[in-house]
């Protein structure tokens, strides 16, 4: 099930995977992962039958446009789409408010999973908790 967060424990959880997934298994410092945005920023999340949190992501309206932020599926849950449909019913929620250009910052090895979901890469790269990013972005037409 994949549904906006709407809970204290729900942001926790939201907050779980963030920490196993970037600042675990990416080495991303903690106090930049967890920023000035969370309050403001649209959280999503994802569980498994069971009820265990296996994704996460969250986007902001910067300028009209969706910025989409900290996209991650734990290790075990990758290559099956989960990213994916996360990602669909994430752009669908802001599909809704009437948004319809998304932009974000790709980790160099993930702008093949953004580009099948018709995201493009433009700009010149650059380094967000040191790790390489490029800027993607899609338009969706109305
Ligand atoms: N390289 C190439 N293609 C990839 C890929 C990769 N590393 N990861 C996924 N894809 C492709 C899949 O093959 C699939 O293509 P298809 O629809 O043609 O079969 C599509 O992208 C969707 O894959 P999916 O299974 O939904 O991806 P996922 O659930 O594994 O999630 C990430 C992808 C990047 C979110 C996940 O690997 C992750 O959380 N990584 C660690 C955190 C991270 O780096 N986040 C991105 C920050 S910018």
């Amino acid at each position: 099930m994949i549904k906006k967060v709407e809970s204290d424990k729900e942001y926790r959880d939201v907050l779980s995977i963030r920490m196993t997934v970037f600042v675990d298994e990416q080495n991303v410092p903690k106090e930049e992962e967890i920023d000035e945005f969370e309050q403001t920023a649209t959280h999503f999340i994802a569980y498994d039958d069971n009820g265990k949190a296996l994704a996460t992501a969250r986007y902001r309206i910067v300028d009209s446009i969706v910025k989409v932020e900290r996209v991650a599926v734990l290790k075990e849950a990758r290559g099956l789409g989960l990213g994916r449909q996360l990602m669909l019913f994430l752009e669908k929620n802001a599909l809704n408010q009437g948004y319809t250009h998304f932009k974000l910052g790709a980790q160099t090895h993930a702008i093949p999973f953004y580009e099948t979901l018709g995201y493009a890469a433009y700009g010149n790269q650059f380094l967000d908790g040191g790790i390489p990013h490029y800027f993607m972005k899609k338009q969706v037409k109305s």
